[in-house]
């Protein structure tokens, strides 16, 4: 039994993954959306478990993050909540939720805690959402921002290419984790920057930073749970490493039960009442 599965294991909470930037210990992120999943990345001995808008493109198969509604994001939360015993459960509020106002945005993360049981929130954005995240954080929510290439504003951007390589965005995308630090987020997620930046923005905020496609110097990892397994296989960034190959894993054991059934060899004697 891995220590993740041992009953008396204790919940990863803020605190606790503050003190792992601080002695040094990475911190381990993935996604996850249903409750099979989230039983097996859990007692894995997974420390962060990201309901994340990514669920618009894996599990519904939109081409981008921003059809998701709130009510999806609930129901792929509360799913994730009922399987975790030790992981600390983080849940994106999608995209038109927050942005108009503070207390849409309130309302929404909220909701978001209320109906699922999450434990804390992420939004994507610096300066431009402050209010809100003031907002929600003195509601008790805590609130993990998302900097870099932020996949709710593709639209604005145009490409998913890596972000922040100019000085200018580089300074703002700084500035913007400071004001996150300073408002109190306990966490931040940088998304496909330059690993020399990444390691700047882990050295100049002292809450922790979990990087995709930011390289090997921030505090913790962070990858879709689809592409690390393999069961994707379209998507290949050069930041993903897979560590499974579950596209084929599966597509072999399907096309085995459809031959067995079609030749009648599934079900056996012993395999029936
Ligand atoms: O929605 C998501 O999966 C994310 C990760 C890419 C960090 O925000």
């Amino acid at each position: 039994m891995s220590k993740a599965q041992q009953p008396d294991i204790k919940r990863i909470t803020t605190h606790q993954l503050q003190a792992m930037k601080e002695r040094g210990e990475k911190i381990s992120m993935l996604t996850a959306y249903d409750f099979s999943m989230a039983r097996i990345l859990d007692g894995a001995g997974i420390d962060v478990l990201l309901v994340g808008d990514s669920a618009s493109n894996v599990m519904a198969g939109h081409e981008t993050t921003l059809p998701i509604t709130l009510d999806q994001m609930i129901y792929h939360a509360s799913s994730v909540i009922r399987a975790v015993k030790r992981a600390f459960v983080v849940v994106d509020i999608p995209f038109g939720y927050y942005q108009g106002n503070s207390s849409e945005a309130l309302r929404s993360a909220i909701r978001i805690m209320k109906e699922s049981g999450a434990h804390a929130v992420k939004m994507e954005g610096g300066a431009e959402i402050k209010e809100s995240i003031v907002r929600i954080l003195s509601a008790g929510v805590p609130v993990m921002g998302h900097l870099g290439l932020t996949p709710q504003s593709i639209f604005k951007f145009g490409t998913y290419t890596v972000r922040a390589k100019e000085e200018e965005e580089a300074e703002k995308l700084i500035s913007d984790a400071k004001i996150l630090e300073e408002c109190g987020c306990f966490g931040i997620v940088v998304e496909k920057i330059p690993a020399q930046l990444a390691k700047r923005v882990a050295e100049e905020v002292s809450i922790p930073v979990i990087g995709i496609g930011a390289g090997k110097y921030v505090d913790g990892q962070v990858l879709v749970m689809q592409d690390m397994l393999g069961i994707t296989k379209d998507f290949k960034p050069r930041f993903l490493r897979r560590y499974a190959d579950l596209h084929t894993i599966i597509s072999d054991a399907v096309s085995n039960y459809v031959e067995d059934v079609k030749s009648r060899e599934f079900p056996s004697e012993d395999e029936q009442y």
